[in-house]
């Protein structure tokens, strides 16, 4: 997979990908993660990207240029094109799960006090990672591409994802532990020592059911 962050603020960006399981799916070639500066993509002679609103109002909106220049540039045929704003649809493991079985992602950040609305029109999807707002997309493209990217083949193990809160079933995860069986005075359940493996599953399984409708009633539709 190929995905393409298009920000002003490219140093946000430093290292939040040189980590642990994407710095390892970057180096196995499973993605590519390009951070790409579209004030280069700006006509103006000072690499102007914003504007003051038509019609009055507080603060400065991204205009459409630079990013229609940055986006006609990298889509392909194969190019999803995102666009974060907390007016988008809110965001769920499942948008991950279809998100990951594209070749080419191509997500704009927007930011200061909003963006042309004729930016919506570049994008294939709007999408939001929760009802509060943030100073721009950067985070939120960088949860995006957390969770889409362990779910790539090959970035972990298969079983891991499946079994994750928010997978098809919609049940929050069981409770796991390690070792050491006793941590001050706070014990192991019995059941996950017993070695036997249809009880383990059982039980594995009534805990989410109990965790989940408990925290999150609104998941048990
Ligand atoms: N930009 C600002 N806030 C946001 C949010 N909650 N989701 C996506 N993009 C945003």
């Amino acid at each position: 997979m190929k995905i393409d962050i298009l920000t002003i603020f490219p140093n946000m960006f430093d290292n939040i990908f040189n980590e642990s399981i994407i710095k390892r799916a970057v180096e196995n070639d499973i993605v590519s993660i390009n951070i790409v500066n579209f004030r280069d993509y700006s006509d103006d002679p000072h690499k102007k990207v914003d504007d003051t609103p038509y019609g009055g109002g507080a603060g400065m909106v991204l205009a459409p240029g630079p990013i229609f220049n940055c986006v006609e540039e990298l889509k392909t045929k194969d190019s999803k094109v995102i666009l974060l704003t907390p007016d988008g649809i809110p965001y769920k493991q499942k948008n991950a799960y279809d998100l990951s079985k594209e070749k080419h992602l191509i997500i704009i950040c927007g930011h200061y006090e909003g963006f042309d609305e004729r930016i919506r029109s570049l994008a294939d999807i709007e999408i939001s990672i929760g009802d509060y707002v943030l100073t721009g997309g950067e985070i939120p493209a960088m949860v995006l591409v957390d969770s889409i990217v362990r779910l790539l083949p090959g970035v972990i193990n298969e079983q891991s994802h499946l079994e994750d809160s928010f997978n098809h079933n919609y049940l929050l995860d069981y409770p796991t532990y390690t070792k050491p069986r006793v941590f001050r005075g706070m014990e192991v359940p019995e059941v996950l020592t017993s070695g036997d493996h249809a009880k383990i599953n059982k039980w594995r399984q009534e805990e989410s059911i109990k965790k989940t409708k408990k925290r999150r009633p609104d998941l048990f539709k």
